[in-house]
């Protein structure tokens, strides 16, 4: 039988790369588009790697409509959209904001235009814990209000989820859409062929972690350390990226199926919150690696506590974590290793 048709934007991103090979692995057939402004075509070696065959790949911005239509005229009966494309660097955005909201709306803009011409109905967004701020009460459920964003970047997720929310839920079911609200994503495949690839210095907490582990950075500066927290540091809800690129495979499936409403909204996290200190300490557990690290002034616009609720998610898509936090730095430090330096 004739494997169902994915296309999956961003699909040679972090997540995105780990979610085709998922996909793939549960039986669906991946479509790449990915214009690799943020990544790199080694990482399409990497999922031929692990799955022994090579997954299709459009070079196309998604946010230029001819192009799309392209990829949409080749490829008959694409059934489901998963839309990772888009750029996430949250101090870039302050700098830059417009390129921000012309890359992340514009792109969504386009695909919700192009989808009903060729009666492609089903879509996953990815959107973020962002959106919740500086919550008044923890752990955060769906119904947990959203707070203005503190930067273009977060601010262009909450606009795609109201826009996707506006379209959707007029749309007769021409568009029906899942939100998957990630909170911080780490690790990577078990086979080390694909992981997280920061381009330049590393925004984000465990690529900095297992750069300076390799001797690329002097040490792991921590924003702060007298956050109203256990011991003073930040907290978050660490979730493998393979656990969440399985959310992806299921949500796809649940909008193949019809089930549920016109937009659903799922967290995906584990959680469980952990602070930066305790982060280092499981990286060093884990792998066995000293980490240098000293505590700097704090970031400006940091949360200083996120985790989710899950409950949503585990009793409506039947997800669940099974990598420990352990387990998710250990595999951050092999993927690192297979990169030297
Ligand atoms: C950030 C964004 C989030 C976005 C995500 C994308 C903010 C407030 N949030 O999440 O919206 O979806 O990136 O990847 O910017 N830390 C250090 N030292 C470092 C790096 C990080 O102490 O060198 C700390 C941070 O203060 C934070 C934690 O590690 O407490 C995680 O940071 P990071 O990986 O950047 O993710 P978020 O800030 O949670």
């Amino acid at each position: 039988m004739a494997r169902t048709k994915i296309v999956v934007t961003g699909g040679a991103g972090y997540i995105g790369s780990h979610a085709v090979v998922e996909l793939y692995e549960a039986g669906y057939q991946p479509i790449i588009i990915d214009d690799f402004s943020n990544s790199q075509e080694s990482v399409l070696d990497g999922i031929k790697d692990i799955l022994g065959v090579a997954v299709p790949c459009y070079r196309i911005d998604c946010g230029d409509e001819a192009a799309l239509r392209g990829v949409f005229d080749q490829e008959a009966d694409i059934r489901g959209i998963i839309h990772f494309a888009a750029f996430k660097a949250v101090g870039e955005s302050v700098q830059q904001p417009l390129k921000y909201y012309q890359n992340n709306v514009g792109s969504l803009i386009t695909l919700l235009k192009v989808m009903p011409d060729y009666g492609v109905a089903n879509l996953v967004f990815s959107s973020s814990c962002t959106v919740y701020g500086i919550p008044d009460q923890l752990p955060v459920t769906e119904q947990t209000p959203t707070k203005p964003a503190t930067s273009p970047y977060g601010n262009t997720k909450k606009i795609c989820e109201d826009i996707l929310n506006d379209v959707a839920s007029v749309s007769n079911g021409a568009i029906r859409t899942i939100l998957l609200r990630y909170f911080n994503p780490i690790g990577a495949h078990e086979s080390a062929r694909i992981g997280e690839l920061p381009l330049g210095v590393p925004n984000n907490l465990v690529p900095f972690i297992t750069q300076t582990a390799a001797g690329i950075r002097e040490k792991l500066t921590i924003y702060g350390d007298t956050y109203d927290t256990p011991d003073g540091t930040n907290i978050r809800d660490y979730v493998h990226v393979v656990d969440l690129a399985k959310a992806h495979v299921v949500a796809v499936q649940r909008l193949l199926d019809a089930k549920g409403e016109a937009v659903e909204t799922f967290n995906v996290g584990t959680g469980r919150g952990n602070s930066v200190l305790e982060v280092v300490q499981a990286f060093e557990r884990a792998t066995g690696q000293k980490l240098n690290y000293t505590i700097g002034p704090p970031r400006t616009g940091d949360v200083p506590a996120i985790y989710a609720d899950v409950t949503k998610a585990t009793q409506e898509l039947g997800f669940k974590t099974t990598a420990t936090l352990d387990e998710a730095l250990a595999s951050s430090w092999k993927w690192q290793q297979s990169l030297g330096k």
